[in-house]
């Protein structure tokens, strides 16, 4: 599965403004956030990354927008066959993760955990504080009790804006 292509096709067809808090930009970050995760507790980073990429894909507002986690997850499977490569059983977690990711707090599972304090860890852009009581894992406890967000930096964030270039 290559990634990009399947980021590409996201950003043709997402709900999402390119410069709303929900959008690229945040995507990129709760990549980052998910992949910094991910080496520590040993999630499934393609699933962390798939994550990142749907779970805000439709939304179409940027304040509680009910039913926007399931709308991305569906339109995940919609593409599935042509664009995503894996096992059934993790689409069935990503699928999850998606659809739950502003309605339930607490989960066992490493990479739904992973998932979601991904997107929490994000929370500071739009003013709210990153709280540790809303996060699942203990890098991201660690990160929100700290106060201290340059461990994530050591991650690349992914260069979107090239992916919606024209081809020359
Ligand atoms: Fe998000």
């Amino acid at each position: 599965m290559n990634l990009e292509t399947v980021w590409s096709q996201v950003l043709k067809e997402t709900s999402v403004n390119d410069c709303s808090i929900h959008g690229p930009d945040h995507w990129a970050r709760v990549e980052r956030n998910g992949l910094y995760l991910a080496e520590k507790t040993g999630a499934n980073q393609t699933i962390v990354q798939l994550f990142a990429l749907f779970h805000d894909c439709r939304r179409i507002n940027d304040a509680i927008d009910p039913g926007h986690g399931l709308r991305g997850a569906e339109y995940a499977a919609k593409i599935k066959d042509k664009l995503i490569n894996i096992s059934s059983d993790d689409f069935d977690k990503l699928y999850y993760a998606c659809e739950w990711h502003t309605d339930k707090n607490e989960t066992d599972d490493i990479t739904v955990a992973a998932c979601w304090d991904a997107d929490r860890l994000d929370i500071g852009r739009v003013g709210y504080i990153v709280d540790a009581q809303y996060m699942n894992s203990k890098p991201a406890k660690a990160i929100a009790e700290s106060g201290d967000f340059n461990p994530l930096e050591r991650i690349r964030l992914r260069n979107w804006e090239k992916l919606t270039a024209p081809i020359p």
